[in-house]
């Protein structure tokens, strides 16, 4: 969408993954004030994102949407002032159709959505101080076409209140799938390409409820030629942090949305994040990858099932790449320099784990635990042009 904001893939934390409904303003400063001091902020995460469930049920006299006056006191425009006081920036959670997903399965009361109000609520989250919002489908009902209006509609809305406001969809929730059928970039900012993820390696779901790690990648990574700046897929919001990953799977997690342009929305518990997380969440090195000027997704080189090797093209012709080990035990993954589109051969490679450098005449190839990720930032050489069907939206003429 090219309404000026998220040209590279939005950053930020948002509070659904570990808080669900158990959420305060308290809660949220709290949040703010970690995202500050861990070093997060300073990388980057700059969304503060209040999901489902910081409403009150019911709108005013005058229709105007409300927070919820026990966990939200002060009023959501006190709470944005707060986080806009951190260096940070707002987002809010809100649906088209009568229920949030939390409404429609009942542990949250009342029926709000902006549905036939999509501008006086534009016009409130824009009052309120708002920077990003997040949209939410949560019907069971609609066609495709009923989804493209209805988003297109609080898009329209957004954009008449003159703010610059990341557009956040999801087609997904409780719906037919419609990640694979339609490219939503005219439409939103980034737009959910599964349901919804959960702190699991592998759910065996190919997409439905919920996700583990693995069967999101599946499912995203051949959405590449959708994303490019201003739109990306949203493979949904990280579980790096959480219990139930190894701290190899959880590397793994944050690399694999790193190189596939993801936004890199935090799900954790800031506050209480360990030394080993932080670490993870704050690789310089793999978010520079991920908010690369091109913003081009990596694309697939090869995969025969278990060693899955992905490549992202970068803005100053470097070529970012993952071996990826979807297997239960280690094996060597490897590619050349050539099949991800470098030509020449000398080159240098950057293991974005280590820091540590290597030369290479073109072979690129590691050891790689069960479902872990090596990855190598590799420059050197020239770019070849990618063939047509390689080529990402926005270049038409090949490599920018
Ligand atoms: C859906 C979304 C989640 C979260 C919940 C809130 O399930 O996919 O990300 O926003 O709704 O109820």
């Amino acid at each position: 969408l090219n309404n000026g904001v998220a040209r590279t893939p939005p950053m930020g934390w948002n509070s659904w993954n570990t808080f669900g409904c158990n959420i305060s303003e308290t809660l949220i400063r709290q949040m703010a004030d970690a995202i500050a001091s861990s070093g997060m902020r300073d990388r980057g995460y700059q969304y503060v994102v209040v999901d489902d469930c910081w409403f009150n049920p019911n709108r005013d006299s005058a229709g105007n949407l409300q927070g919820d006056p026990t966990r939200f006191p002060s009023g959501m425009k006190a709470l944005g002032d707060y986080i806009h006081g951190k260096g940070l920036k707002f987002g809010i959670y809100q649906v088209p159709v009568d229920k949030t997903c939390a409404q429609y399965f009942g542990s949250y009361p009342g029926a709000t959505g902006s549905q036939g109000h999509e501008a006086q609520d534009a016009r409130q989250f824009a009052a309120w101080g708002v920077d990003y919002l997040k949209y939410d489908w949560c019907s069971p009902n609609g066609t495709i076409n009923d989804q493209v209006a209805t988003f297109a509609k609080m898009r329209d809305a957004l954009a008449a209140t003159g703010r610059p406001i990341v557009y956040s969809i999801n087609p997904n929730s409780i719906h037919e799938k419609t990640g694979p059928l339609r490219n939503w970039s005219d439409v939103a900012n980034m737009w959910r390409t599964t349901e919804d993820i959960t702190n699991a390696w592998d759910t065996g779901q190919t997409n439905g409820y919920p996700m583990g790690i693995q069967n999101i990648v599946n499912v995203n990574v051949p959405l590449a030629p959708y994303a490019g700046p201003g739109g990306f897929n949203d493979p949904d919001m990280m579980e790096v942090g959480r219990s139930g990953l190894t701290d190899t799977e959880q590397r793994s997690h944050f690399a694999l949305w790193s190189i596939m342009a993801a936004p890199l929305i935090a799900g954790n518990d800031i506050r209480a994040a360990s030394a080993a997380t932080l670490a993870i969440l704050n690789n310089a090195d793999l978010i520079a990858i991920n908010q690369d000027s091109l913003a081009v997704q990596a694309t697939q080189v090869s995969n025969d099932g278990t060693r899955r090797v992905l490549a992202k093209r970068l803005a100053n012709g470097d070529v970012a790449v993952a071996l990826f080990n979807q297997g239960g035990s280690t094996t060597t993954i490897s590619t050349t320099a050539a099949a991800i589109g470098k030509t020449g051969s000398s080159f240098t490679l950057r293991d974005l784990w280590t820091g540590a450098t290597s030369s290479s005449t073109g072979a690129i190839s590691a050891s790689v635990p069960a479902h872990g990720t090596a990855v190598y930032r590799v420059s050197g050489g020239g770019t070849s042009t990618p063939p047509a069907s390689f080529r990402l939206r926005g270049e038409a003429s090949g490599r920018c």
